[in-house]
C-alpha cells in the first residue's frame, strides 16, 4: 500500500542500499526507459549515455536481438546447474573463444568482473604454487576481497587488509610519469625496468602472476605506450610468472578491437572479461584460459565455482551480443568513431580549453583530464578529493547532466565511453555539450 503514496525516489532512499558514493547522492535520476545511445528519466528527460552505464552497454540500450534471445531462452529453459552442459552455454563459450587472442580457448564463467579476477588469481596461484600477485597502483579490479586488494586506486583503502599477497607497482602514464620520462618511449622503457626490479626484489620465486588492465579504465584510460605490454609479457616469460590481463572494461569492442591486448598482439595466460560480453543486459563474466593453465587442471579438479556462473539467460544474451557485433560491424564502428570523430573532436576541445590538460584513448574509450594549470599540470581537483574540494568537478559534471549528457567522472577526469554502436552525429552532439560544460572548468584556471 505504501508504494502508492511514496515516489520511486522515496522508496529508493528508504530501502535501497546503494554501492560506493551513490549512497550519498541525494536525488538519483530515476531511469525509466532507454534505447540505443539514450536513456530517459521518469519525467521524460532524455540523456545521451556517454558512459554506456558502467561501460558495459556496448551494443547500446535495448537491442532487439538480445532482448528476444533472452525471452526465447527464458521460455525454453531459464537455468541449469553448472554441472550440466547446455547448448547456449557451450555456444557462448565457443563464440568467446573465437575472438579471444591466441590459445585462450577455454572459458571459466563467473557472474561478473570481480569474481573473474578472484578466479584468475586462484588459478594462477594453484598453477604456480606461489602466492604473490603484482598489480598496478593505477588500477581497478573489482570490489570483492582479493579484487579490491589488487585494485590500486583509493577505492581499495577502506577494505585494504594488506594481507592478500598483493604487491603494487607503477605502470606507464607519460602525462604524469613516475619515472621522470617526457616521452612514451622512455616511459615504457623505465616502467619495464621498474617492474623488473620489483619482480627481482620481491623474489620471482614467490610471485604467481602480474595482473594488468590492458588499457587501464576508471583509473585514467591509460593506453600503454608501444612496447610496454609486450615487454611485460617478456618479463613474465623470463621469470616464469603468469600474465593475467583484465579486459573486463576494455574488452568486446570498447577500444576498437575485440580486446585491447589485440592492439599490441599480446597473449596473456589468463584473461578476465565481463561487462560487454553480453552488453551488460544480464550478469556474466569469466576467465579465458590458455594452454599452460588448462593443462594444470586437465586431471585435477579446479577448486571453485558459482551457482549462477554461466547462467543460461546471461549466456543467451552473450550469444546474441556476439552475433550482432559480428553482423553489424560493431567493433569496426567503435574503431572508426575513435579515429574519425572522438579523437579529432576531443583534440579540438584540448586546443580550445585551458582546463583540458590531456586527452587520450582508443575506439569509444577516452578520458579528458582536467587541470587548473597546463604548465604545472595541477589537477582541477586534488587526488581523491571529496566535498567542497571536489566542487569544480561536480559543477562540470552537473552542467553536462543538466544539458542532457550523462558522463562518469573520477577525480579530475571525465570518461567518454558511449556504446560501441554510437553514431558520429550523436558523438558530435555530446561533444558540443561537453564543450559548453568545460567553460566552467576554464573558470578555475589561473
Ligand atoms: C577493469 C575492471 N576489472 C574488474 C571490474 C569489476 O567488475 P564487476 O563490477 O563486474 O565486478 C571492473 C568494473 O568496473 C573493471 O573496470
Amino acid at each position: 500500500m505504501t508504494q502508492i503514496c511514496e515516489s520511486i525516489s522515496d522508496l529508493d532512499r528508504k530501502h535501497v542500499f546503494h554501492a560506493w558514493a551513490q549512497a550519498t547522492i541525494q536525488d538519483p535520476i530515476v531511469i525509466a526507459d532507454a534505447k540505443g545511445s539514450f536513456f530517459w528519466d521518469e519525467e521524460g528527460r532524455r540523456y545521451l549515455d556517454f558512459s554506456s552505464q558502467s561501460v558495459n552497454v556496448n551494443l547500446g540500450h535495448q537491442h532487439p536481438a538480445v532482448i528476444s534471445a533472452i525471452c526465447e531462452q527464458a521460455s525454453r529453459l531459464c537455468t541449469a546447474d553448472p554441472r550440466f552442459s547446455a547448448d547456449v552455454r557451450s555456444r557462448a563459450a565457443q563464440l568467446i573463444a573465437e575472438v579471444t587472442p591466441g590459445d585462450l580457448d577455454k572459458i571459466f564463467f563467473t557472474n561478473g568482473g570481480a569474481d573473474a579476477i578472484e578466479h584468475a588469481v586462484r588459478m594462477a596461484r594453484l598453477h604456480t604454487g606461489r602466492h604473490k600477485i603484482l598489480s598496478a597502483y593505477r588500477s581497478y579490479h573489482g570490489a570483492t576481497a582479493t579484487a579490491i586488494n589488487l585494485t590500486g586506486d583509493p577505492r581499495r583503502w577502506p577494505s585494504d587488509q594488506a594481507s592478500a599477497g598483493v604487491v603494487h607497482f607503477w605502470g606507464p602514464y607519460t602525462y604524469r610519469s613516475s619515472f621522470y620520462a617526457d616521452n612514451d618511449q622512455s616511459e615504457s622503457y623505465r616502467a619495464l625496468e621498474h617492474l623488473e626490479r620489483t619482480i627481482v626484489f620481491e623474489g620471482a620465486s614467490t610471485v604467481a602472476a602480474v595482473l594488468l588492465e590492458s588499457v587501464v579504465g576508471t583509473a585514467g584510460v591509460l593506453v600503454p605506450p608501444e612496447g610496454y605490454l609486450a615487454g611485460v609479457r617478456e618479463l613474465c616469460n623470463k621469470y616464469g610468472l603468469l600474465l593475467i590481463l583484465d579486459e573486463v572494461m576494455s574488452g568486446f569492442g570498447r577500444t576498437g578491437k575485440w580486446f585491447a591486448a589485440d592492439h599490441w598482439n599480446v597473449v596473456p595466460d589468463l584473461m578476465t572479461f565481463a561487462k560487454g560480453v553480453n552488453s551488460g543486459y544480464l550478469p556474466l563474466g569469466g576467465v579465458a584460459v590458455g594452454d599452460r593453465v588448462k593443462e594444470t587442471f586437465a586431471f585435477k579438479p579446479y577448486p571453485g565455482g558459482l551457482t549462477h556462473a554461466g547462467h543460461l539467460l546471461s549466456c543467451a544474451a552473450a550469444v546474441a551480443t556476439l552475433n550482432v557485433m559480428e553482423e553489424e560491424g560493431v567493433v569496426r564502428n567503435a574503431a572508426e568513431i575513435g579515429t574519425d570523430v572522438l579523437g579529432p573532436s576531443l583534440n579540438r576541445l584540448w586546443e580550445k580549453h585551458p582546463s583540458v590538460g590531456d586527452i587520450r584513448g582508443l575506439g569509444v574509450f577516452w578520458m579528458v583530464e582536467l587541470v587548473r594549470d597546463r604548465d604545472s599540470r595541477e589537477p582541477l581537483v586534488p587526488y581523491n578529493a571529496s566535498g567542497e574540494d571536489a566542487r569544480a568537478m561536480v559543477e562540470v559534471v552537473a552542467e553536462c547532466t543538466n544539458r542532457g549528457l550523462w558522463v562518469i567522472s573520477n577525480m579530475n577526469r571525465i570518461m567518454i565511453a558511449p556504446p560501441c554502436t554510437v553514431t558520429a552525429a550523436e558523438v558530435i552532439d555530446g561533444i558540443d555539450i561537453l564543450d559548453s560544460a568545460l567553460l566552467i572548468a576554464d573558470g578555475y584556471c589561473g
